[in-house]
């Protein structure tokens, strides 16, 4: 008798699991983006902190650090028209509203910190009268008026956000962990691999799972 309703539960799920409009994972192109990104933003936090704390490497890490954050200012741009295109994978269900919230806020969090940061590193630079160089004889453009109070605030404003940005990049991690050792679900594994990879290692847990979505 119970057979019988669990194979009747599980058909059902998997034609729900087949006609189901959401993707699992991410595509390759946010996922590809996500880890070139990550490692870019971790790479621009501890090059900034060299900056300021090294007169010596201070010349080279800033040839590094104006056109890496630029990049990370481009790249954030292509991730975010993908994202409104191609959305998400749903998170677990069962997941508390609360940490549905902290996922989503997070996520937002760090999109608004991608873009502030390079802009409030161009602008604090244009508000200080320096060029901005991509490289040798390319120069960008001022894009805020060269003024020293605004050039103090976004000074400070820089400080801050990189702050603000790398405790959000350590809660994110905790949480990628969390979902991936305590938790187990999907989270994790939506943004590691492709679809391809689950497709043909579908299987009962996979039905079960997806009862859930
Ligand atoms: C995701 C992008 C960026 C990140 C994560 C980042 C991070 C940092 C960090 C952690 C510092 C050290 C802050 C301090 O100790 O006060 C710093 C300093 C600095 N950043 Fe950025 N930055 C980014 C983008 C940019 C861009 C695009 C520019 C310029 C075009 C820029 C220009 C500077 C300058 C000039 C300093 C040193 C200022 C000084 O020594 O007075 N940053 N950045």
């Amino acid at each position: 008798m119970n057979d019988t309703v669990n194979v009747t539960e599980n058909h059902d799920s998997l034609n729900h699991a087949e006609s189901r409009p959401d993707p699992r994972h991410f595509n390759l192109t946010a996922r590809v983006l996500h880890w070139s990104m990550a490692l870019m933003i971790l790479a621009m936090l501890f090059v900034g902190i060299g900056m300021v704390t090294s007169l010596g490497l201070r010349p080279t890490l800033i040839s590094i650090h104006q056109p890496l954050g630029i990049a990370i200012l481009l790249l954030v741009i292509v991730r975010l028209i993908n994202r409104l295109r191609h959305g998400t994978p749903p998170l677990p269900a069962d997941l508390p509203t609360v940490q549905v919230f902290a996922a989503k806020a997070s996520h937002w969090l760090l999109y608004t910190l991608m873009f502030a940061m390079p802009l409030v590193g161009w602008s604090m630079l244009s508000a200080g009268g320096y060029p901005v160089t991509m490289f040798s004889g390319f120069v960008l453009p001022a894009i805020a008026p060269h003024n020293p109070t605004i050039y103090a605030v976004l000074r400070s404003a820089h400080t801050w956000l990189a702050l603000l940005l790398f405790a959000t990049v350590l809660m994110h991690l905790a949480a990628a962990l969390f979902h991936a050792w305590v938790r187990r679900d999907d989270v994790f594994a939506s943004m590691a691999r492709g679809d391809l990879g689950s497709k043909a290692s579908v299987d009962t847990n996979d039905y079960d799972n997806s009862i859930n979505r």
